[in-house]
């Protein structure tokens, strides 16, 4: 393991049917002027935008709406958070949606404070934000695990980048499931194979010996892949939808990450794959996975044959380590496959060669990863999702 040290900031409500409660406990420690922020509407149809209305009214707060945030938050959103935050004087931004609100509320929270860009002060500077606006999470969407750290996904339009930024941690995040019976199935699973995405790519990073985050990260894909089984037959299941919601969060909290250098390459390709054409996340994921790892196995043999064995039931009796390390592509896409995700970049309406060149061409090559690729070997990856 490499040296650390830990120390974690956010307030965590988990239990089902708890958001009233948690949410009225939370809202006197915070000033009266809110940001109420979330997606394209589904908390409207929900009803939830009304109960969220009602339970601030009742605390007092003032509420000024920030909605519209769409999937893969674009950096033009973050600004118009910002300079809504600034007008109305904020004191607390109450986010409430997917990773996508959360994300972008995390940038919000800090642009709002600082009269540098934030993109340039962290990209061309270096610099990281000191300052952000309160925030807290509400959860109707649970697999990418932004609730639990402060790094935020944000596609910058004009410059084609779909990139990690750093921005406030929340004070405090409520996983209640029952305001998540309402996703629909796709995303539900979409969701839940970001958050087995998460745990692999934190396993394969280094160091590649057992250690105690990857046993626990082990621990942490067997429950996703268990519960992805029984959210396939009935998505309102909310003992599994439970259980998906917290590995959510664990593989997000930083604990499986600790003493690890991580890889995500799987991440980075996908983000910029992102950048280009909108793609649901998980699903853009789903397709790079297998053809990622067909060609990452033989650079991290112990490692594959480890999850292979341990975390996707393959039976070692007679295979050598190398054949165990090659036999996870291959579980993994027939998993990807038993689960319904797409398994092409055709099935996502990805054809045009220019744009998978752009994304090999642009993507963060990561030093985690067991493999240092060249930008055509990301490339000969992505001709072979098509
Ligand atoms: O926008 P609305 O109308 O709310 O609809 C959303 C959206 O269309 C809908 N939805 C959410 N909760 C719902 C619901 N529909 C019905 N009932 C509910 N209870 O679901 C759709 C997807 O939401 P979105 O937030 O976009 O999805 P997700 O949670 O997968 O977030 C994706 C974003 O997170 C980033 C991704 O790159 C992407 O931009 N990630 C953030 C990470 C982080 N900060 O740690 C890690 C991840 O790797 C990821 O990169
Ligand atoms: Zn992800």
């Amino acid at each position: 393991m490499n040296p650390f040290t830990y120390e974690y900031p956010v307030h965590v409500h988990f239990d089902a049917g708890s958001l009233e409660k948690a949410l009225v406990s939370e809202l006197p420690k915070y000033g009266k002027h809110v940001l109420l922020a979330y997606g394209g509407g589904s908390i409207k149809r929900t009803g939830l935008y009304d109960k969220l209305k009602s339970l601030l009214a009742v605390a007092g707060k003032e509420v000024y709406d920030f909605g519209g945030i769409m999937s893969n938050p674009t950096y033009a959103k973050v600004q118009e958070g910002a300079k809504l935050a600034r007008e109305h004087k904020v004191d607390f931004i109450l986010a409430v949606g997917g990773g996508s609100v959360i994300d972008c509320c995390k940038v919000v929270s800090v642009q709002a404070k600082t009269d540098k860009d934030i993109w340039a002060l962290e990209y061309e500077e270096k610099g990281k934000p000191e300052a952000g606006i309160p925030f807290g999470a509400i959860v109707t969407a649970s697999g990418t695990g932004a609730e639990m750290n402060n790094g935020a996904v944000i596609t910058y339009e004009e410059r084609g980048q779909k990139s990690p930024l750093w921005g406030s941690f929340a004070d405090f995040a409520i996983l209640d499931v029952e305001t998540m019976l309402t996703l629909p199935k796709k995303q539900v699973i979409s969701g839940a194979f970001d958050t087995l995405s998460h745990a692999m790519e934190t396993y394969f990073g280094s160091p590649r010996t057992p250690n105690l985050s990857d046993e626990m990260g082990e621990a942490v894909m067997r429950s996703v892949i268990r519960n992805l089984r029984r959210v396939v037959k009935d998505e309102k299941d909310v003992e599994a939808r439970s259980e998906l919601a917290w590995a959510s969060a664990m593989a997000e909290n930083g604990i499986l990450k600790l003493g690890k250098v991580t890889d995500f390459q799987a991440h980075m390709i996908e983000h910029q794959l992102g950048a280009f054409t909108n793609c649901n996340h998980g699903a853009g994921l789903a397709v790079i996975h297998p053809a990622l790892y067909r060609h990452l196995a033989k650079a991290a043999p112990q490692q594959f044959a480890r999850l292979a064995t341990e975390v996707f039931g393959v039976d070692a009796a007679g295979r050598s380590e190398a054949e165990l390390a090659l036999a996870l592509p291959e579980a993994l896409a027939a998993f990807i496959k038993e689960i319904g995700m797409p398994t092409t970049l055709a099935e996502l309406g990805i054809t045009d060669d220019a744009i998978l060149r752009k994304t090999a061409d642009t993507c963060i090559l990561t030093p985690g990863c067991a493999k240092k690729f060249t930008r055509d070997e990301v490339y000969a990856i992505l001709q072979e999702c098509k």
